[in-house]
């Protein structure tokens, strides 16, 4: 079996009559990194808390590595490290006594050489005997994560890891998360930072009100629905365009100085090589170009406005 995740018709209806899932069918493949990407509300932390069974479901299955996270709770959770959205941090306790702790608690025998290989990795080991409520934001995070991979969970649960955290941290935390992916740990993170998820992530799903509204390969939709653009600077400036050359998504900037053609690989336009065949028939000489393409945020963007103007009338 590939799947280390498998969720099948999960819903999920809050006391308050609230349904912030609705019907979710999702696999996660062994040693990828999945990016779960939805608006504030949309159900990220919801679906992530099902999983590590700190919510339950109203309905609906989820199997991690073929344990029901139900029926085979322990076993299940055994599997799971998780670094919540929310930091509880306020301990008195040092960074050490908290992550060796928390190993314990799901019942693996002492390791000092792993919890060792864990801080330093997270740059943490000058830390090791801070109280953690004299840690910087940051840090305390970096803890999180520590306590998260105490007990070598298989899949590794990362809901806004980067919220909050600056620049470079965030860096380290993305080389340390393909760190992990390497050495075989499957990764499954929530993020707002959109650059994120283009940056680190195999495959995305966005979840919109709830509903998975769109599982892909993250190539294969910055293909699809992404957008390029070609600009071309021309040597001499034009009145208009040739009748020839009023092709579509080919247009003449205000200034009259450049060409921009917007394409994308679904459309039935004429290829680069083609349209500059026909500029050069026309004696349009061009000085220089530059191409664009669509980031992951325009295409999010997009397909979580298309829906807003479907369905929320
Ligand atoms: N315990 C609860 N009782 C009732 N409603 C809840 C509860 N927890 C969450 N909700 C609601 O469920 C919806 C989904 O919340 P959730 O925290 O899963 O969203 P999220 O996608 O993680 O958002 P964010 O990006 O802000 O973290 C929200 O509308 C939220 O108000
Ligand atoms: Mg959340």
């Amino acid at each position: 079996m590939n799947n280390i995740i498998s969720i099948s018709e999960l819903s999920k209806t809050y006391q308050s009559g609230f349904q912030a899932l609705k019907n979710i069918n999702l696999d996660i493949a062994k040693g990828e990194i999945f990016a779960l990407l939805g608006q504030n509300g949309a159900g990220k932390t919801t679906l992530i808390s099902i999983i590590c069974g700190i919510v339950n479901p109203s309905s609906g299955q989820v199997l991690v590595d073929g344990q029901d996270i139900i029926g085979h709770y322990r076993e299940a959770r055994s599997l799971i490290g998780l670094v919540p959205q929310e930091l509880s941090t306020d301990s008195f306790e040092t960074v050490w006594n908290t992550v060796t702790f928390s190993r314990g608690l799901y019942g693996k025998p002492p390791n000092p050489v792993f919890i060792e290989k864990v801080l330093r990795e997270l740059s943490l080991w000058d830390k090791r005997n801070s109280k953690i409520m004299t840690l910087s934001g940051g840090m305390k995070r970096r803890v999180m994560i520590a306590k998260a991979l105490s007990h070598e969970p298989k899949v590794l649960f990362l809901d806004e890891p980067t919220a909050g955290v600056d620049v470079s941290l965030r860096r380290d935390m993305w080389k340390l998360v393909k760190e992990l992916q390497n050495a075989g740990t499957t990764i499954i993170l929530t993020t707002h930072y959109i650059e994120e998820a283009e940056e680190m992530a195999d495959r995305i799903g966005i979840i919109r009100k709830g509903e998975l509204i769109l599982v892909e390969d993250k190539r294969t939709l910055m293909k699809k629905l992404g957008k390029k653009e070609l600009t071309l600077q021309l040597q001499h400036p034009v009145d208009s365009l040739p009748i020839e050359l009023q092709l579509p998504g080919l247009t003449l900037s205000g200034d009259k100085s450049e060409l921009v053609y917007t394409y994308d690989s679904n459309s039935e336009q004429i290829g680069i090589a083609e349209l500059l065949r026909a500029l050069a028939e026309h004696g349009l000489v061009f000085k220089d170009l530059h191409t664009t393409q669509s980031s992951l945020e325009e295409i999010f963007v997009n397909l979580v406005n298309a829906g807003a103007h479907n369905h929320d009338v």
